[in-house]
Formats: C-alpha cells, structure tokens, sequence
C-alpha cells in the first residue's frame, strides 16, 4: 500500500505561479456514498456540501480566482420529486448559511443556467446571496443550476438572433459567441475535474471545455477533499497544453 502523503506534502509540490486560473467540477457520486453506507440518496447530498466547503476552500487558500461548480442540470429535473426538492431545501439552506463564510474569505458567489425557471424561493435566496457577496474581490465561486450547455448555446442564438433582428447586420466570431454566454465574465477552464468515475461531460459546458484538461478520480463526491483537489492541480501542471500546435517536443 502508498503511504499516505501530507496535505502540507502536497500543498509543497504546487507550484503557485502556474496555477489554473479556472477549475471547473462536475461533482459526482453523492448517491453511490450514500447508497454504500445504506443511506437515502439525500444523506449523500447532504455529505456532497462538506466537499463543497473543501474545494471552495482549497481554491481561497491557493489563490485560484475562479472556481464553478455543476450542482443541478437541467437534466435533474428527471429525478423523483421527493430527490429534487430535498436538494432545493439544501441548496437553500447552503446558501443562507454560507454568506457569512464566503464574505470571510472574500468571495464573491456567481450563478449559471436559467435561473428562471428555479422555484421562486431558490430565487430569492439566490438573489440574496449574490448581491450580499458582490463586492467579495477574492475568489469567484460560480454555481451551475437548472444549466445545460446545450440550452446555454441555444439562449446565445437566439440572443444573437435578437441583435440581428434589431440592427440588420452584425459581427459573429468566436468572441462575439462567448460573449453570449453565461459564462461571459468568467475564462473558459483550464482544469475540469469529475468526481465518481463517470468518463462523460454530462452537458457541462461544452463550448468552454473546448482545451480544458480534464481529470477523474474514482473518489465520491462527499469523500473529496483538499487534498484531492491539490492532487489535481499538481497532475494538471505536469501536462503539456499544445492547443493544436506542436507543443515544446
Ligand atoms: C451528484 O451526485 C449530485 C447531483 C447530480 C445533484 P448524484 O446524485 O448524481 O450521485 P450518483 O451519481 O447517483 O452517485
Ligand atoms: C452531472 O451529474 C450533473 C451534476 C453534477 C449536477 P449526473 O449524475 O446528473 O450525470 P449523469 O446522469 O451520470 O450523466
Ligand atoms: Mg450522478
């Protein structure tokens, strides 16, 4: 067996100028943790919000500025009423609860996906907590709710086809798209991590992954935790981005 390596052993090995400046998550596996221990579904879920405080942690701690995390797609609504209305409850009670740690770190939360179609009371809070942390300047915490890249590309055309509508003519490059997005103000990332195995984007922004490094670990969501995401970072910064080109040989 691998002897257990530090938390500081690890933290070591990071290099801090090379840091991803945009770690993206699709975290995975809270049903299979509880499921293993002969728990509801939602005792995981429930498990799933300590590994959030880890991530976002581990992220404020190495000076990462954007973290984004896939916490419901628009797929979810698939699930048992009973399953997605639990995971409305916790999501507002993280919110409520969360303002007071994310002002202490400086971090100022942001959200992706139609939002809009959230019940009201998730809105609320939501609103809530956004304008309560937006003048936070440190790390920028982005949920993903009720998102779907698919629907995220489908909202930019048809913002896109609005402006075309109105002026007659217009520019449509790369930028222009990316503009439309909901990630806008965001980088696209540089690092996209999926927890439990799955080897599959699940409608996780698909545009914005177009270079990401991505990387899996069979660990659930509820069991990762800082050093998991160090571990991340030390294996991305081993990697060699060639975007195409030929790269240093
Ligand atoms: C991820 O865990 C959390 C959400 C999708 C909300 P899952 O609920 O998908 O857990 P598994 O994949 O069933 O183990
Ligand atoms: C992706 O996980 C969505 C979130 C993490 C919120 P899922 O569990 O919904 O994805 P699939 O169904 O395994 O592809
Ligand atoms: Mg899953």
């Amino acid at each position: 067996m691998k002897p257990e390596v530090s938390e500081a052993n690890l933290l070591a090995r990071i290099d801090l100028d090379r840091l991803p400046q945009h770690i993206a998550v699709i975290m995975d596996g809270n049903g299979r943790w509880a499921r293993r221990r002969h728990l509801p579904r939602i005792a995981g879920h429930r498990a799933g919000i300590r590994a959030v405080r880890q991530a976002v942690e581990a992220c404020a701690r190495l000076g990462v500025p954007y973290l984004t995390l896939y916490a419901f797609s628009v797929e979810n609504w698939k699930r048992p009423h009973t399953e997605i209305n639990l995971l409305m409850a916790l999501l507002r009670e993280y919110l409520k609860k969360e303002i007071g740690e994310l002002n202490k770190h400086n971090i100022r939360l942001g959200v992706i996906g139609r939002v809009g179609e959230l019940p009201k009371p998730v809105q609320a809070d939501l609103q809530v907590a956004l304008q309560r942390t937006c003048r936070n300047t440190g790390l920028r915490l982005t949920l993903a709710l009720n998102y779907g890249a698919r629907a995220e590309l489908i909202d930019a055309v048809r913002a896109l086809a609005e402006q075309l509508k109105r002026n007659g003519s217009m520019r449509i490059d790369e930028a222009t798209f990316s503009q439309h997005l909901y990630t806008r103000d965001v980088p696209d990332p540089d690092l996209l991590i999926r927890t439990s195995g799955e080897l599959r984007l699940s409608n996780f922004l698909l545009w914005q992954v177009a270079y990401s490094e991505i990387w899996v670990t069979e660990t659930l969501w509820p069991d990762f935790t800082q050093k998991d995401l160090f571990q991340a970072i030390i294996d991305f910064q081993k990697r060699e981005r060639r975007y195409g080109g030929l790269g240093l040989g």
